[in-house]
């Protein structure tokens, strides 16, 4: 029977005969903090290539601004990391996971400053300060509101200065390569996942076209899928590649309906959504809405430091009571000089909007920040297909359960990028015989249905994901956002397309589609998912994971 174009194995045709081809023994796909730690770590006794869709420094974790969180002084103990962690996470933490990923922070935090990261000191130690949810100051910053950027920085001076890692920058990954006779590595879930193995990728380079890397191993580091909200905090990278491949490669995906809207971007109209760290709420701002009122005293006992869903959600509640498109954030009452060199890079942001802290307010609003679910990995980076490691946003390794601690995420791509490196360096070395490669052709047929406009699509995806499976949902408006996908679907999924932009137009359909479907399998409501027409958890029924797989 022909295969539906939605379910379409590949998004391109492949011949692995013709192709222009490249070898490796570990593959890292994808350039944050995950894949580059992992990178590193498989290099001590691999060769790998890492390749990144743009500059390697265009990630999420670039644009990190709060800090990488860690248990990193002496009246901080672990315990009370990983209270933290599994309260907010709201009943689905996988317990062993966070244990060890809280444990190993402090040692994978020092090594950093070992290796050159310019963290902020005081008194000799790193500085740590306040976030949502967390009971004891132990988020650290570098150059203050530019932690991801100096992290990354560090990382990728490392990369680049280590023999054994060749970066392709600029090379857009279309599909993982298969070989679909292997058993998934949860044999507890074979009946939905496809039992296969990695061998590799297909994809594309401007200059050379489309070219096949065979892997021994494979790292799926590419970050999350902002991108699939009008409103988001990511950079235009973050189109949600890496889940929309592995699902096409059989791989099981796990509570994709977990999406953190973080509750303070800066809404000035024509502007791009620049992330206003919460850390700044740790520093003492309040938020107020349009009749300056401080309201967050009325919604959660914390305030302005409840969990981030809370604060969006109650951001949006005062915005509809108060008939008003944003909130503001009050910084009046923290010393100029202080705020500018805490918060450089809000400053000079601030100051190109003629934004005078001092006597103005800063308008903010909630946006998509990031995917909690993800690839579903065990504690050693593996996903349910052989070969085939996830780590970073991209992965559902079971830390942050229905709702992320802030700055965790930065601590886990350290933790997970670091592990699925050990794992692959652990392996035996390719040899020529792990290199040797069934022949793969795969042919799409021609369709004569009209072409959309994939650019025209991908807008009208992104407002309608924002207003049907945003910031709290529903059954009707779930269903309809299905109902328009699956028809952008069939004049979009059928056609070969020759450039990112619109293999990035079919993934992002494949995996907003697969948001909804979990957004309305979970009829309760729970951490950052939020239903209007389920508002209580039901612990009976819902106490578990959502998992999908093709
Ligand atoms: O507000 C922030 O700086 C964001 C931190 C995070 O997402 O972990």
């Amino acid at each position: 029977m022909a295969e539906k174009s939605e379910f379409r194995r590949y998004l391109v045709n492949v011949d692995s005969i013709s192709a222009h081809q490249l070898f490796t023994d570990c593959l890292v796909v994808g350039s944050g903090i995950a894949g580059l730690r992992a990178a590193l770590e498989a290099a001590k006794c691999r060769g790998v290539i890492i390749v990144c869709k743009g500059k390697a420094e265009d990630s999420n974790t670039f644009k990190a601004q709060g800090g990488i969180a860690s248990v990193l002084d002496d009246a901080d103990t672990f315990e009370s990391h990983i209270t933290d962690t599994l309260s907010t996470g709201c009943g689905i933490c996988d317990e062993n996971v966070v244990d060890f990923v809280v444990r190993q922070g402090p040692e994978l935090v020092e090594q950093l400053l070992n290796w050159g990261t310019e963290f902020d000191l005081k008194e000799n130690h790193i500085a740590t300060t306040f976030e949502g949810g967390h009971s004891h100051p132990r988020v650290a910053h570098a150059h203050g509101d530019e932690t991801g950027k100096v992290i990354a920085e560090t990382l990728i001076k490392r990369v680049r200065g280590n023999p054994n890692i060749k970066i392709l920058e600029n090379f857009f990954t279309i599909d993982l390569l298969t070989d679909e006779n292997k058993g998934p590595h949860f044999p507890e879930i074979r009946e939905n996942g496809s039992p296969n193995k990695c061998l590799g990728i297909i994809g594309h380079e401007p200059n050379r076209g489309p070219q096949i890397i065979w892997a021994a191993n494979t790292i799926l580091a590419t970050g999350g899928a902002g991108q699939l909200y009008r409103e988001t905090t990511n950079p235009s990278t973050a189109t949600g590649d890496g889940v929309a491949m592995a699902y096409r490669a059989g791989a099981v995906l796990r509570d994709l309906e977990f999406v953190q809207f973080h509750p303070t971007t800066l809404y000035i109209a024509g502007a791009t959504r620049a992330l206003i760290t919460e850390t700044l709420r740790g520093e003492g701002a309040l938020l107020l809405d349009n009749k300056g009122r401080r309201f967050m005293k009325d919604y959660h006992e914390s305030a302005e430091l409840a969990p981030r869903d809370v604060v969006s959600r109650a951001i949006l509640a005062q915005m509809l009571k108060t008939g008003s498109t944003h909130v503001y954030l009050d910084v009046r009452h923290i010393e100029k000089t202080y705020f500018a060199q805490r918060f450089p890079w809000i400053n000079e942001l601030l100051e190109s909007f003629d934004i005078d802290i001092t006597k103005d307010l800063i308008p903010v609003r909630p946006s998509a920040h990031y995917m909690i679910g993800g690839v579903k990995t065990d504690i050693s980076a593996k996903t349910s297909i052989e070969g085939l490691y996830a780590c970073g946003e991209i992965a559902s390794t079971g830390l942050h359960g229905a709702n992320r601690l802030g700055s965790n995420s930065l601590l886990e791509g350290l933790v997970f990028g670091k592990i699925a490196g050990q794992e692959v360096s652990k392996k035996k070395k390719a040899t020529a015989a792990h290199l040797k490669h069934p022949l793969i052709k795969y042919q799409i047929p021609h369709s004569d249905r009209t072409r959309l406009d994939a650019e025209d699509v991908r807008n009208s995806l992104r407002a309608v994901m924002w207003r049907n499976v945003g910031i709290t949902r529903a059954e009707q408006p779930l269903t309809e956002v299905q109902e328009i996908i699956r028809f952008w679907q069939r004049y979009v999924m059928d056609k070969i397309f020759d450039s990112p932009a619109g293999w990035e137009c079919q993934n992002m359909l494949t995996v907003s589609l697969l948001m909804a479907q979990s957004a309305q399998k979970r009829r309760e409501s729970r951490g950052v998912h939020f239903r209007r027409d389920y508002p209580n958890t039901d612990d009976e029924n819902f106490k578990k994971h959502i998992e999908l797989a093709r």
